[in-house]
């Protein structure tokens, strides 16, 4: 049984695999033909962190697919009183068929999973946010830059970098990241992207001047400067930041065509200034729209695969 735990599970095919039932079931749903593919499916959404996007995208989703959608906060379950991972686990895996769960470190994901009796899906840890990237893969591919494009990423070393990372690691195009220093993004994940480009193809490189990264990019993202358990380094983190918002001047050094993406929520006059957020309204709206479409093509395929293995 696969879990959909980082980019890195996958081979290149399998994620456009996903990436290709994404597109058939958004068609589908644009012309109100709601396929039952998880018919009286139940999806468990557990979330240690705030979401708005996860949260309705995958409740949405799965309602869609024909199944049902269980928001269990950790507030409300028993996980918030220290009932342990792998107890959860054991308890809501044999009820649903499907899990997925947003939380802190990417070893609390993995414990659940390793004890899952259902696939488990990544829906933001520290470390990755896998399902964003499949998004964000679907998003260039309807704008036009899935073609060996050149990506530049501006900010902060985070999980959307990393998962940025593995996806042209995966898929074999140029990225650019250009992180404040102190900011980098995680050297062993660095490490094992730059290993898996050597497969691919990829052409990875980092550096501290957003400007260079940006030149002539066919892609522009970034992401808060203050992710979700770092509020309290905010101030020091503002400072670190100072530089490195996408304005219009630096935009200006991508190509004229380039497309910037955010995943949202977004902070404008911080890592991202109002009039780019505006001029690419469209494209960060419809990023947004496609966590729906990308993770019903993300969940269809986990469950054809564990439906495969079991010989059904
Ligand atoms: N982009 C994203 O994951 O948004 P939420 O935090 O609102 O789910
Ligand atoms: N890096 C951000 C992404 C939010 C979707 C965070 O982890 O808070």
């Amino acid at each position: 049984m696969r879990h959909f735990l980082t980019l890195a599970d996958f081979t290149k095919d399998e994620l456009l695999e996903m990436v290709a039932l994404a597109q058939k079931i958004k068609a589908q749903t644009k012309q109100k033909q709601f396929v039952p593919y998880m018919e009286h499916q139940t999806l468990g959404m557990i979330f240690e962190k705030s979401s708005t996007r996860t949260r309705v995208s995958f409740e949405t989703g799965i309602y869609q697919l024909g199944g049902i959608g269980l928001f269990l906060s950790a507030n409300d379950i028993q996980l918030g009183r220290g009932e342990p991972m792998k107890d959860t686990a054991r308890v809501i895996s044999r009820m649903v068929d499907m899990v997925m769960i947003r939380t802190f470190e990417q070893s609390k994901l993995e414990e659940f999973a390793a004890y899952s009796k259902v696939p488990v899906i990544n829906g933001l840890t520290d470390s990755y946010h896998p399902v964003q990237l499949m998004t964000d893969y679907l998003t260039m591919i309807e704008f036009g830059k899935d073609q060996n494009p050149v990506v530049a990423y501006v900010g902060d070393g985070n999980n959307m970098a990393h998962s940025w990372l593995m996806l042209a690691a995966k898929l074999g195009f140029e990225l650019r990241i250009a992180t404040p220093k102190g900011y980098e993004c995680d050297k062993a994940i660095s490490e094992k992207a730059l290993s898996m480009a050597q497969e691919s193809g990829a052409k990875i490189i980092f550096g501290n001047d957003p400007k260079e990264a940006v030149k002539n990019a066919d892609v522009v993202t970034t992401d808060t400067w203050v992710s979700m358990g770092q509020e309290q380094e905010k101030e020091i983190r503002m400072k670190a930041f100072e530089g490195y918002m996408v304005d219009n001047a630096m935009m200006s050094l991508a190509k004229d065509e380039a497309i910037f993406l955010h995943c949202l929520p977004a902070y404008r006059g911080y890592e991202v200034s109002e009039e780019v957020f505006e001029a690419y309204a469209e494209v960060i709206f419809s990023e947004a729209e496609n966590r729906l479409h990308a993770q019903k093509g993300i969940m269809v395929w986990l469950d054809n695969h564990r439906n495969q293995e079991e010989g059904k």
